[in-house]
């Protein structure tokens, strides 16, 4: 997450929350805060009581579920009920100066395939749910490990004649169009 987008976590105490595509709660959402020191925590926004999401992090109350009143720590701490239990929480990393990372173990994220025709030819659409912050390209590879591979070019419509070879994130699905030029391989999405 850079805090070009995020400017809340550029200070002390500010919070942010998002929805993560793909993570296993249902509201899909984390609360990310910053805390004095560098410290920066994430944890799931799903309130341990009766799942309502829990708003971001204000100083003299925490993280707050406004649905009964539960509270939180910024690490998920719970400090009043009733909930009884602390939220999940992710690990975070810090790059010392304008962007901090959040770690989902085994998240993935789901894509859609299909040929579509659109004027230009035909295309392969894929369908890919996006985070807000992170960068997609698409590889395409000889072999699913190692083989050669190289960047593809990819249109955000079926007709469109603007290439390009990376796209930002934006937290809903999004569509990119390849021309196919090979019979076979396979398709990396690549997001960082
Ligand atoms: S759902 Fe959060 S306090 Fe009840």
């Amino acid at each position: 997450m850079r805090f070009d987008d995020f400017p809340q976590l550029t200070k002390s105490y500010g919070s942010v929350r998002l929805y993560v595509p793909g993570i296993p709660s249902s509201s899909s959402q984390i609360v990310v805060t910053r805390m004095p020191g560098n410290q920066f925590y994430a944890v799931t926004a799903k309130c341990t009581h009766k799942s309502v999401a829990v708003n971001a992090f204000k100083k003299g109350e925490g993280l707050r579920c406004s649905a009964h009143g539960s509270q939180f720590e910024a690490n998920g701490k719970m400090v009043k009920g009733p909930a009884r239990s602390s939220l999940k929480t992710y690990k975070t990393i810090y790059n010392g100066s304008d962007a901090v990372s959040v770690e989902f173990p085994h998240l993935g994220y789901s894509m859609a395939m299909e040929l579509v025709e659109g004027g230009a030819g035909e295309r392969l659409k894929l369908q890919v749910e996006t985070l807000s912050g992170m960068d997609y390209s698409v590889q395409l590879r000889s072999e699913v490990r190692g083989g050669e591979s190289e960047l593809a070019n990819f249109f955000l419509t079926p007709s469109g004649s603007l290439s390009r070879t990376s796209v930002a994130g934006n937290g809903n699905t999004m569509s990119l169009y390849l021309e196919p030029t090979q019979d076979a391989g396979f398709i990396v999405i690549v997001r960082e």
